[in-house]
Parts: C-alpha cells; sequence; structure tokens
C-alpha cells in the first residue's frame, strides 16, 4: 500500500518553542507541576486538546473575508444555515459561542429538577449542565466501553437493554431525554454504529422520549461507521452523517472539533416549541438568533469547516495519523485503551506506572514526564479529574488512570508524530523509578485545572 500522505500542503508556518530539559524542569517548577499553568510559549507540541486548536483552510481563510457582520439577518447567517440544514436536515438552527453554550440553554429549557438524562457518555461539560439545571446524568455505555483492553469497534455504543431497564425503573417520565455522544469522548473517543443509533431510537420511540446527539465529532464518527460497519463501505461520509441525523429530534454540536473552527457551535431541532424557548434565552444571554454570539465571519469559517471535516481524503489521513501512533505505542509495549477511537490515544497510566498508588496520581507522573522529556503537553484522565470528593475527607480514586494524546486538526506533520513516538521510550524505559504526586493546593471544584502539586519524595 502506498504511504498515506498529509491532503494539503503548508502555506504559513508558526514556530514551534523548542527548550531544553533545565527549562522545561524549571518551568514545570514554576507552575506547580500541573500543565494547564504553562504558557503555551513553553510547550513544544500541544496534544492538550483537539477543540479549537485545527488549521483553518485557505478555502476557510478565504471565506472568513466574506463575514458580513450585520447585526441580523447576515449572508453569513444563511450560508451557515443552510450548510447546517444540508448536513443535519434539522428544521430549527442556531447558532452559539461554542458547545457549552447551547448545553446550557437546551438544559435550562428542558429540564426539571429530579429529572434524569440517560447517555452514552456524557461530557463533563454536558453532565455539568444537566447537574445545575438539577436533573441528573447516568452514562449507559456498553460493558465493552469501560473495558480498557476490550477488543470492540465500536465501544462508544449505549447499552440498549440497559437503556430499555431503565426506562422502566425510572418511568418514562422522569427522562426528558436520552443524548448520544459522537464520538464517545468520555470512554475513549469511541464511535457509536449507525445500528446502535438506530436500536436507540427504536428502544425511545414507545415511549416518546426524544433521542438528542453531542455531535462535536459527527464526521469522525461517520468516517468509523464507513470502516468498521458491515456494508457501509461504499458510502460517502455526507450520505452516512445525513443518516446519523435522521434518527434524531436534535443536536448539539461544538464546531471547534469537527466544525475545524477555532470557536463556535450550534443548536439544532424539529420542535417548533423547543425552539421557541432556546431563542428566548438566547437572545438573552448569547445574542441576536442569526449570530447567536459569534461574528458573521466565524459563521463562515464553520460552514465551510463542517463539509471539509466529510471529505474523505481528509479523515483517512486524520486516522491513519490515530492508527500511526497506535501501532508505534503498542511496539514500545505500552498499555492503551483499544482499538484507538478518532481524535486522541489514551494511555493506561495505572497499568504503565503499577507501582504508584492512583491517589499518588500517576496521570499526573506520566503527563509530567512526557512534558519534562519532550516538551510535550498531554492532558490527566484520572483520579485528579474524576476522583470523587476532593478535599472532603476520604478521597475516592477514579475507575481509570489514563493520560491523553490528543491529536489537533491539521496541525502537526508526520515528523512531529515520530517524535512524539521518540519521547515515548526512555520514558518506558525509566518508569520504574518514577515517582507519584500529592496534592499540595486545590479548589473545590474542577481541581484539575488549578491545583498545586509536589512530588512524593519532596514532603517536608
Ligand atoms: N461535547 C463533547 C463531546 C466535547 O468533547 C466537548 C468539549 C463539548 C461537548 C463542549 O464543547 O468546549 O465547545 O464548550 N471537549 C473538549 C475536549 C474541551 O478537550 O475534549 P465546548
Amino acid at each position: 500500500m502506498r504511504t498515506i500522505i498529509e491532503p494539503f500542503r503548508i502555506k504559513m508556518t508558526e514556530p514551534l518553542p523548542l527548550s531544553s530539559r533545565e527549562q522545561r524542569e524549571e518551568w514545570l517548577r514554576e507552575a506547580h507541576y500541573n500543565i494547564f499553568s504553562l504558557p503555551s510559549s513553553r510547550v513544544t507540541i500541544d496534544l492538550l486538546t483537539d477543540s479549537g486548536t485545527g488549521t483553518m483552510s485557505t478555502q476557510q481563510w478565504a471565506a472568513l473575508m466574506l463575514g458580513d457582520e450585520s447585526y441580523a439577518g447576515s449572508q453569513s447567517w444563511f450560508r451557515f444555515r443552510d450548510t447546517v440544514q444540508r448536513i443535519t436536515g434539522f428544521k430549527h438552527i442556531f447558532p452559539v459561542h461554542q458547545g457549552r453554550a447551547g448545553e446550557r440553554i437546551f438544559s435550562q429549557t428542558r429540564l426539571k429538577p429530579g429529572q434524569v438524562v440517560l447517555g452514552n457518555g456524557h461530557f463533563d461539560t454536558t453532565r455539568a449542565n444537566i447537574e445545575f439545571a438539577g436533573a441528573e446524568a447516568i452514562d449507559l455505555v456498553i460493558p465493552e466501553g469501560r473495558d480498557l483492553a476490550a477488543d470492540h469497534p465500536f465501544k462508544g455504543n449505549l447499552d440498549v437493554e440497559r437503556l430499555r431497564k431503565t426506562i422502566g425503573e425510572l418511568g418514562p417520565e422522569r427522562i426528558p431525554f436520552v443524548i448520544l455522544t459522537l464520538t464517545n469522548n468520555t470512554f475513549g473517543g469511541q464511535p457509536v454504529s449507525l445500528a446502535n443509533i438506530r436500536e436507540t431510537r427504536e428502544a425511545l420511540k414507545p415511549h416518546g422520549i426524544p433521542l438528542i446527539l453531542d455531535a462535536a465529532r459527527y464526521a469522525e464518527n461517520a468516517y468509523l461507521i464507513y470502516q468498521r460497519e458491515a456494508g457501509q463501505a461504499g458510502r460517502s461520509l455526507l450520505d452516512i452523517a445525513q443518516e446519523i441525523f435522521s434518527y434524531a429530534d436534535a443536536a448539539l454540536m461544538s464546531a471547534k472539533k469537527d466544525g475545524l473552527a477555532n470557536i463556535g457551535g450550534f443548536f439544532a431541532c424539529h420542535n417548533d416549541q423547543w425552539a421557541e424557548e432556546f431563542k428566548n434565552l438566547l437572545i438573552l444571554t448569547e445574542g441576536f438568533p442569526t449570530y447567536g454570539g459569534l461574528a458573521g465571519r466565524d459563521l463562515e469559517v464553520i460552514a465551510v469547516g463542517l463539509l471539509e471535516a466529510l471529505e474523505m481524503e481528509y479523515q483517512v489521513y486524520r486516522h491513519a495519523t490515530v492508527e500511526y501512533i497506535e501501532k508505534k505505542f503498542l511496539q514500545l509495549g505500552l498499555p492503551l485503551v483499544q482499538p484507538a477511537g478518532g481524535h486522541a490515544i489514551y494511555l493506561d497510566a495505572g497499568r504503565f506506572l503499577p507501582h504508584i498508588p492512583p491517589l499518588q496520581y500517576p496521570g499526573i507522573t506520566l503527563v509530567n514526564e512526557v512534558y519534562l522529556e519532550g516538551g510535550i503537553r498531554t492532558v490527566e484522565l484520572g483520579s485528579v479529574m474524576f476522583g470523587q470528593n476532593p478535599g472532603a475527607g476520604q478521597e475516592k480514586p477514579a475507575p481509570f488512570e489514563l493520560v491523553r494524546f490528543t491529536f489537533p486538526r491539521r496541525v502537526y506533520t508526520q515528523s512531529h508524530f515520530d517524535y512524539i513516538v521518540e519521547v515515548m521510550k526512555p520514558i518506558r524505559d525509566r518508569r520504574a523509578s518514577m515517582q507519584g504526586y500529592r496534592i499540595v493546593r486545590q479548589p473545590p471544584f474542577l481541581r484539575h485545572f488549578s491545583a498545586h502539586f509536589a512530588p512524593v519524595q519532596n514532603k517536608p
């Protein structure tokens, strides 16, 4: 097979900050061993997130110049609306400044205290917005989705049997809607199959419970359906995406992922009353409904990006980089969540550093070692981010200690990926000598963003 090459060439460059190990040691100390406190000028390769960090295409930069900044009914709005409608088929479309703005307005207009939202895996901002409205969010991912090593092509699927059972137990009147997150970021960026979306829809139909999609990575999910689901290989990604949306009553989208934009998002639905209530709160807190907190030029960029994300050559290349890192990391013997999902590789720091107990945060150790070795910024998804009752008495570890290597879209080249692999070799070799961390200072919630750490051997 021929080498899969980046289906673009580079027209503009941005310098990468290079640094020495000594500098990084000093900078990490200054940041209290929390990579969220590092300025980006001290990071060589930034794999913290794929959200809003992508590179725009020439078509997007050109579209940006067409931005019509009229307050109401701008031309950019109509281009945005028509594109979103072409892909999703929804009647009502509302731009928002990013995914969580749509989550907030949707939760506040549709949820009452005591209600329960079921889903395959709520992203943390979705969960937080549901809880902020007084409701509860429950994740019903299939059992394989919770087993890091289980081999299943669609580990992001919702467990439809448990969905039926839970509806029976709670009563359908307590469940205002069900959310399928595509791909399932919380459980490793794993895709959801078309069959699973259809079965979920069928299970909800008799009860009249609406199905909502969190479509942040809808194009990557469509590509993994094309690649992994029987009978889908002959279709275009647009065709698959249209079928995905056809099963839903509404969709929430952060355009910072598969919108290939640096900011933006939308909410879309069929229901007139939902639209009316969403619109009223949108005007109050985001902006007039034809711009929703975005500039006209942002709407243009998203309209182009949503379709570019569905280009086959782009997705083939995108997934080839994920598979490349997966293969190389496995050759190094690194324990990974498998198979790799759409936007990231998740390393199992608990298995990689078995001598570090969960409450000495092996994920933080690995994140910091990767930074010290190569200036690469990754992110912990373990007991710091998801541990329970932080600070309040008995601390409970998270079920997994993961480290996410997240790939921004169209940003890094093959040699950057080779560099990442190279950096992991010495880390693998000296893992037995690595030490855990303790928390020196932490805020009452979302502690991962601002906690201060210290290496355990430095105890006073
Ligand atoms: N839904 C999913 C599945 C997400 O991954 C995110 C963001 C959001 C909603 C919220 O969107 O950031 O535009 O408000 N995920 C980022 C990440 C932050 O790093 O995974 P937003």
